[in-house]
C-alpha cells in the first residue's frame, strides 16, 4: 500500500497541506540519501565524448506541482545534458505549428528497437516508427525548418522550454553540441536514408544541426520538473498562465512518452513506475503524473537500453510510496 498521507494528494489538493508536503519531501530525501550509495550506477554514455566525462557520482530529483513549488533532493540543482528529453518538447513545438498533419510523416507506434536503430526504416520508407526515436526526431526537426533556418529553431526550441520552465536562464552547452555534431555519424546515417526515402525537405546538416542542439540543451531537475508542468496539467506551465499546448495534445503526448518514451525500455517502465516518461543518455527522465505532478530524476549512469538505472530505480520507488501510477495504486 502507499503512504496514506502522501496518496492523498491524489485527485484532491496539489496544493497539500503542510504534512504531506513534508512527507512528501521527507520521502525525496530518503531516495536521494539512499541511491547516492548504490555502488550499481550503471555505465556513463561514452559514444559521445562530452557526455563521457560526467561524475557518474551524481543524484538528483525534483517534483513540480501545478502551483509552481518544487520539492527536491540531492543533485537538483546541477545541470546535465537533457539530450533526448528534449524530444517531448521539440514535438510539442512542432504540433502547435504545423498540427496534425506531422503524423504523416512519423509514426506513433513503439519501436521495440534500440533508440538509434536504423534497421526499420528500410521497411517502412524511411517514415519513422515515432518522433521519440532518434530517427523521429530527426524528421521534426526537418519539420520545424519549415518556416526558419536552424538557427532560428534552435531559439525557437530553447524558448519554448524556457517558457514551459518559466525560466529565461536555460540554454545549450556548446561543448556538447559540437561532440555531437563531431561523431554523430549514427545519426548523419538516420537523416541520410530518410533524405533518401524523400522524408526529410532540407539538407540532412541543417536537420542534424537543429538535433544536435536542442539534445545539448542543459537543465537542473529542478527547471526540468518546472517544464514537464506543460504535459501534467493540461499544457499549462501554470495555473493561471496560457496554455502551451492544448489539453488534448498534452493528453497525447504523454501516451506517446508512456508507449515510446524509454524505447525498448518502454513496457519495462510502464510496468516498474507506471508514468509517462522521456529519458536522455544524460541520465535524466522526465515522468507526468497526470493531474498531479511532474517529476525529474537525474543520474548519469544508463542500463543496458540507455536509460539512467538509479533514476528508474527512483521513480519506481516514488510511485511506489505515492500510489502515483496511473494504473492503480498497490
Ligand atoms: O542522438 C543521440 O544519440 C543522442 N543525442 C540522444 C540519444 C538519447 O538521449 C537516447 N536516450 N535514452
Amino acid at each position: 500500500m502507499p503512504d496514506v498521507a502522501i496518496s492523498v494528494i491524489l485527485g484532491a489538493s496539489v496544493t497539500g497541506s503542510n504534512k504531506i508536503m513534508n512527507e512528501l519531501q521527507e520521502l525525496l530525501a530518503s531516495i536521494a540519501e539512499r541511491l547516492a550509495k548504490n555502488p550499481d550506477r550503471g555505465q556513463v554514455a561514452d559514444y559521445i565524448p562530452e557526455l563521457a566525462k560526467v561524475d557518474p557520482n551524481q543524484f538528483g530529483i525534483a517534483v513540480a506541482l501545478a502551483d509552481g513549488r518544487v520539492l527536491s533532493a540531492g543533485d537538483a540543482d546541477t545541470s546535465f545534458s537533457i539530450q533526448s528529453i528534449s524530444k517531448v518538447f521539440a514535438l510539442s513545438l512542432a504540433l502547435e505549428k504545423t498540427g496534425e498533419a506531422l503524423w504523416g510523416r512519423v509514426g506513433r507506434e513503439p519501436s521495440g528497437d534500440p533508440f538509434n536503430s536504423i534497421v526499420q526504416l528500410e521497411a517502412d520508407h524511411g517514415i519513422p516508427r515515432n518522433p521519440l526515436i532518434n530517427a523521429g526526431a530527426i524528421v521534426i526537426s526537418d519539420i520545424l525548418l519549415a518556416t526558419r533556418n536552424p538557427a532560428a529553431v534552435i531559439d525557437e526550441i530553447v524558448d519554448f522550454i524556457r517558457r514551459a520552465a518559466g525560466d529565461d536562464g536555460i540554454r545549450i552547452d556548446p561543448a556538447i553540441a559540437r561532440s555531437e555534431q563531431q561523431t554523430g555519424y549514427r545519426n548523419a546515417a538516420l537523416a541520410n536514408f530518410i533524405r533518401a526515402a524523400g522524408n526529410l525537405e532540407h539538407e540532412p546538416s541543417q536537420t542534424l544541426e537543429v538535433y544536435f542542439h536542442q539534445c545539448a540543451i542543459v537543465m537542473n531537475c529542478r527547471q526540468l520538473a518546472l517544464a514537464g508542468r506543460i504535459f501534467a496539467f493540461g499544457g499549462r506551465a501554470g495555473p493561471t498562465g496560457d496554455a502551451l499546448i492544448s489539453g488534448d495534445r498534452a493528453r497525447r503526448l504523454n501516451a506517446l512518452m508512456l508507449t515510446c518514451g524509454h524505447y525498448d525500455g518502454s513496457g519495462d517502465f510502464a510496468f516498474h513506475v507506471g508514468l509517462p516518461g522521456k529519458s536522455g543518455v544524460g541520465g535524466g527522465i522526465l515522468a507526468v503524473a497526470p493531474g498531479i505532478a511532474s517529476i525529474s530524476v537525474w543520474s548519469p549512469g544508463l542500463n543496458r537500453v540507455g536509460n539512467s538505472k538509479l533514476g528508474t530505480l527512483a521513480m519506481e520507488e516514488l510511485t511506489a510510496h505515492t500510489g502515483w501510477s496511473i494504473f492503480g495504486e498497490r
